[in-house]
């Protein structure tokens, strides 16, 4: 069995002992119930490093007061297989007291931390970039491995790395999909059959918007206004946001072909869903 570890300690003696054999480290980080987007994310790191730590842990800071914190599926047993199937080396599966005895410090990240989720989610990215910052100092990586389908939130640690100097390189890794097109993710778990099916309206739009780019749409608007009529043909669904943004400053884009991000949040009965897609700069050269 892959070796899944409680406290800051063993994490760093076992990264130590690897460092010290000359292994280069990649580390994963999670908040566990893993799915096949994780295994992607552990199997690229696997492929590039030589030592894998996966963090699994619900993360409480980076949940509001009436969001699912208690609610978040967990299964450690299950996460171990698949960390072990990815070729993963250990398990870092701390409990809340070890990550914050009665802690005093937060990183927050400005500017591209107030719009999307973190207009909808105050303090989010706040409890996200403190634990990651935290998990990077515990683990000490050379790479850290995050998914694109939380896009804003790669933009906010890519930032934190840099602000803050970390000597870790981040590797952002496509979206994995269901066969029908929706996101994996760990709070589809949420949806029952009805919802499962209307859930289905998130990549349907975005497909709809992306492939009115692909043929020549460059009004950000237009595009923002289609993907929204084809949400709200859907009954089970509730838009928070859908929003066509600059891809590095994230401020609303007015061109589709400047490099843009277009990001959905929606609710599917009471579970909310988050999507996206990226389309880079046109070069008109
Ligand atoms: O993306 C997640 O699962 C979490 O936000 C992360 C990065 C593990 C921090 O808790």
């Amino acid at each position: 069995m892959i070796p899944v570890v409680k406290t800051v300690e063993e994490v760093r003696r076992y990264v130590k002992s690897a460092k010290k054999e000359g292994k280069t480290i990649g580390f994963v980080p999670t908040m566990g119930f893993l799915h096949e987007g994780h295994k992607s994310l552990i199997v690229r790191a696997a492929k590039e490093n030589d030592f894998v730590v996966v963090s699994d842990f619900v993360n409480p800071t980076q949940f509001g007061p009436n969001e699912d914190f208690e609610a978040y599926p967990r299964d450690i047993e299950q996460d171990a297989k698949l960390c072990k199937e990815a070729g993963a080396d250990i398990i870092f599966n701390p409990e809340a007291p070890e990550m914050y005895d009665n802690a005093l410090t937060t990183v927050t990240v400005d500017k591209i931390t107030k719009v999307l989720c973190g207009a909808s989610r105050p303090g989010h990215f706040a409890g996200v970039a403190t634990v990651v910052s935290k998990l990077f100092n515990i683990v000490a990586p050379d790479r850290a491995y995050f998914g694109e389908k939380d896009a804003q939130q790669l933009m906010v640690i890519r930032k934190m790395v840099k602000d803050l100097n970390f000597d870790i390189e981040i590797v952002g890794c496509p979206i994995i999909r269901e066969e029908d097109g929706l996101a994996k993710s760990s709070r589809n778990t949420y949806l029952n059959c009805e919802e499962r099916k209307a859930a289905l309206c998130l990549s349907r739009a975005l497909n709809i918007g992306k492939k009115m780019i692909e043929d020549g749409e460059k009004s950000a608007v237009a595009v923002k206004n289609a993907i929204i009529a084809e949400i709200e043909k859907e009954p089970l669904s509730k838009i928070d946001y859908v929003e066509i943004v600059d891809l590095d400053t994230l401020d609303p884009a007015e061109r589709t072909d400047t490099g843009i991000l277009t990001a959905i949040a929606v609710y599917i009965g009471k579970t909310r869903l988050i999507d996206n897609f990226i389309i880079e700069k046109v070069d008109n050269k």
